[in-house]
């Protein structure tokens, strides 16, 4: 009998995308979705394949690969692929094809209580996108106690290594949104809260 050789697995896996290209049209087109998730997001994942192999971070869950390179200051290139495959595969999730509207239930009570209003966690969530220096994200949180708060992370940064809880986000890197808006940042974070947000994801979230 002989023996098959199997290359071995990598620890992490490019999640499917949870809609097809042309979803999320005519906000964000195929072609930046192509770009995106399968050049971009691609590349964090492969990369940081590369990186943890043969290391301890191998064998954790990519969360844990993320807070725990947070706290290494050697591990800062694990960090940033690992952080930026967590977030994007947390964004695609943020987003849905009939997206928009607003949250029910608890999150709904929770941003009236947190921010005054769906229009105030509006603004406090465009303000942090749009006054977001450089490359990051843009998030709506729940922190201690499940108190909610919208604010934006450099490059690879994310909630998760400051434990902070996820409840929706949006990508601000400018290979995001340059081949639909190019430098008209703030039409793509108006047209996303109007049409992409996927509020079913952020109540699932808050819990
Ligand atoms: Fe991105």
């Amino acid at each position: 009998m002989s023996e098959t050789l199997t290359e071995a697995k990598p620890a992490f896996v490019l999640a499917k995308l949870p809609y097809g290209e042309h979803a999320l049209e005519p906000v964000i087109s195929a072609r930046t979705l192509s770009f995106h998730y399968g050049k971009h997001h691609a590349a964090y994942v492969k990369t940081l394949n590369q990186l943890v192999a043969g290391t301890a971070f191998e064998s954790m869950e990519l969360e844990e690969v993320v807070r725990r390179a947070a706290k290494e200051a050697k591990a800062g290139k694990i960090f940033n692929n690992a952080g930026q495959a967590w977030n994007h595969a947390f964004y695609w999730q943020s987003m849905a094809a009939r997206g928009g509207g607003g949250p029910e239930g608890k999150l709904k009570e929770a941003i009236e209580r947190d921010f005054g209003g769906l229009d105030a966690f509006r603004d406090a969530f465009a303000k942090a996108a749009l006054g977001h220096f450089g490359s990051g994200w843009a998030w709506l949180a729940a922190g201690k106690g499940g108190r909610l708060s919208a604010f934006s992370t450099a490059d690879a940064d994310t909630p998760i290594a400051h434990g902070a809880r996820p409840l929706l986000t949006l990508d601000v890197w400018e290979h995001a949104y340059y081949l639909d808006y190019q430098n008209r940042r703030a039409d793509y974070v108006a047209a996303w809260l109007d049409k992409l947000v996927n509020w079913r994801f952020a109540e699932a979230n808050y819990g």
